[in-house]
């Protein structure tokens, strides 16, 4: 079980708030989307535009650091996180460290910044991740960002993401060494779990809301369910 974005039912998702709310909520991993800014930063955001969940408009990607740094990532979601900020990558790992939470950090590189954007999010991670510690998973959709993480991170898991499985997933599986596939669990079924499991991978199911559709899932043998309600999901599998 993992708390996708953190606990985003509960506090404005991709947020400390949202981290810490995870944590409390019993979650013992989290996923959160990394993007960089204009300027190369990386920040813990999901949309390609900040309008959605900021004060901001327009494209995250256009934005410099110090102004992505000024928005209000939390009064959108509710005044009691009102001034919550869009975190750095940095900030993000210190407190997993503090609160001894797994992550699942995904790539969410703008178009053309694939490489960049895994190249930077590594660096960061790579040096502030204690080697005690259990190791990350590292995730994208971009094929071109999972690549890079196993050029210049090749210890550390991969994931590789669709929303609805390619033909194609055991060759990309093969070529980019991952340990898993995330997708969307509208897609999946029975027949496609066992398939990517009989060929050595692990199956991960996103976004889980539905009691009732986890129970089918994990009766199939999906490894995981990303969830944006780890509170209520822990509760029905105790
Ligand atoms: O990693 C699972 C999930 O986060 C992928 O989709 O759009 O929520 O980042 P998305
Ligand atoms: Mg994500």
């Amino acid at each position: 079980m993992i708390g996708h974005r953190g606990s985003p039912r509960a506090a404005p998702e991709n947020t400390l708030a949202s981290f810490r709310r995870a944590a409390r909520d019993g979650a013992t991993w989290v996923e959160f989307d990394v993007s960089l800014t204009s300027d190369g930063r990386a920040v813990i955001f999901h949309d390609d535009d900040l309008d959605r969940t900021s004060d901001g408009t327009g494209p995250l990607a256009m934005m410099p650091f110090d102004a992505v740094r000024d928005l209000d990532a939390g009064s959108w979601f509710g005044p009691a996180f009102a001034g919550e900020p869009v975190p750095t990558l940095e900030e993000a790992l210190d407190l997993f460290g503090e609160l001894g939470l797994s992550f699942n950090m995904e790539i969410k590189p703008d178009r053309g910044r694939e490489v960049e954007t895994a190249e930077v999010a590594l660096a960061i991670a790579r040096e502030s991740w204690p080697a005690s510690a259990p190791l990350p998973l590292i995730s994208s959709f971009s094929r071109i960002s999972v690549a890079t993480a196993k050029e210049v991170q090749p210890g550390w898991p991969r994931d590789l993401l669709f929303d609805r499985v390619t033909d194609d997933w055991k060759e990309a599986g093969a070529k980019l060494e991952v340990i898993s596939f995330g997708a969307n669990h509208k897609h999946l079924d029975a027949a496609q779990i066992a398939a990517m499991q009989d060929a050595g991978f692990g199956v991960m199911a996103y976004t889980v809301n539905d009691v009732e559709r986890a129970k089918d899932l994990k009766s199939w043998g999906v490894d995981a369910i990303f969830t944006d309600i780890p509170a209520d999901m822990l509760r029905a599998f105790q």
